[in-house]
């Protein structure tokens, strides 16, 4: 550990509550988000867009009951506009909370699913752009997360959706997720030999295999498995490479959907600041044990606070 590591005192902010509103956070206050939402049409997170959004569960209830195949496409249609509205709520908050320069890194991905018995793909990750870009944020390349579990099984059967080797109605299956990386205005700007940056500076190999667009991450080290699977956790490897490529330390960074808690564990690690919101109150000891609230550290020193806010 550098000197400079042994200095820094971090905080970390953990908010119960909806992050389209994150009104304990001052207007360019963060310097990273990263996250990864609820990914909309994965039946896992149905019933939370259902309850944020009276619209959606409306729409849902009344696409259940149509019997027009017609009307009822519209309906799947709107509601994963809605949905997207909804993590746009989001995107615009963290704009508002970001320096100018600051960073978002989103990982998101896309959906297959049948309705009205046609497959099809949900493209998640062009909504999220399309969405970011009206917010006004500066699209940059984005990475390619290899997964290699991703493969989806037919009627228990394997990897590919159709029928056998014929053509022409077989599909294509996902293998990738995205990690879409937006700025807000332009580069961040620094004084020449600034040390905190100087202290934050990757290896020659670290940014030769960071900075290229396909991740192929294997091992996913879980410490909590049973919950981390339930929300979808990414690996710790995901938030370590994206903090340390476009953070400093003692830089504060975000993440709007903190689920177990996996970027906040990362960030203090890394000697920054973090603050995350999370809307599942059941959740908090989850986030807690994994940060190691609880534990006492011996070189870098750290402080939490909890806000629970109030229905
Ligand atoms: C995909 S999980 C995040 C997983 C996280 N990256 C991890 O490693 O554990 C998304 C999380 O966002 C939370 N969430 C969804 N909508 C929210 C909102 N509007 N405000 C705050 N949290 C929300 C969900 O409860 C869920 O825990």
């Amino acid at each position: 550990m550098t000197e400079i590591m042994q200095e820094i005192k971090t905080t970390h902010k953990i908010i119960i509550g909806d992050s389209r509103r994150m009104e304990e956070l001052e207007d360019e206050s963060v310097h990273l988000m990263v996250t990864s939402p609820p990914y909309p049409m994965i039946e896992i997170w149905d019933d939370l867009f259902r309850r944020l959004d009276e619209r959606i569960n409306k729409a849902w209830e009344k696409m259940e009951a149509e019997a027009n195949k017609e009307k009822r496409e519209k309906l799947v249609r709107e509601i994963y506009e809605l949905m997207h509205e909804n993590l746009a709520e989001v995107w615009k908050e963290t704009y508002r909370v970001l320096v100018d320069g600051g960073i978002a890194c989103i990982n998101i991905g896309d959906a297959t699913r049948s309705f009205n018995g046609i497959f099809r793909l949900f493209p998640n990750h062009s909504k999220v752009i399309e969405h970011c870009e009206k917010i006004g944020f500066i699209t940059l390349p984005y990475i390619l997360w290899k997964k290699p579990t991703n493969k989806p099984k037919y009627k228990g059967k394997g990897a590919f959706l159709g029928s056998g080797m014929l053509p022409p109605n077989a599909y294509v299956t996902l293998d990738c997720e995205y990690i879409l990386i937006f700025r807000k205005g332009e580069p961040r700007k620094f004084k020449p030999n600034d040390k905190l940056r100087y202290a934050s500076r990757y290896t020659k190999e670290e940014r030769d295999s960071w900075f290229t667009q396909i991740w192929d991450i294997v091992g996913t080290k879980q410490t909590l498995p049973e919950v981390e699977r339930r929300v979808a956790a990414f690996p710790e490897e995901i938030p370590y490479k994206l903090i340390r490529m476009f953070s400093i330390i003692g830089d504060t960074v975000l993440d709007p959907f903190l689920g177990t808690g996996t970027t906040m564990k990362v960030a203090i690690n890394l000697n920054r600041n973090s603050i995350g919101y999370e809307i599942d109150e059941k959740l908090l000891p989850v986030i807690k044990e994994k940060a190691g609230i609880t534990q006492k550290r011996l070189f870098s020193d750290y402080s939490f606070e909890i806000i629970v806010r109030s229905k």
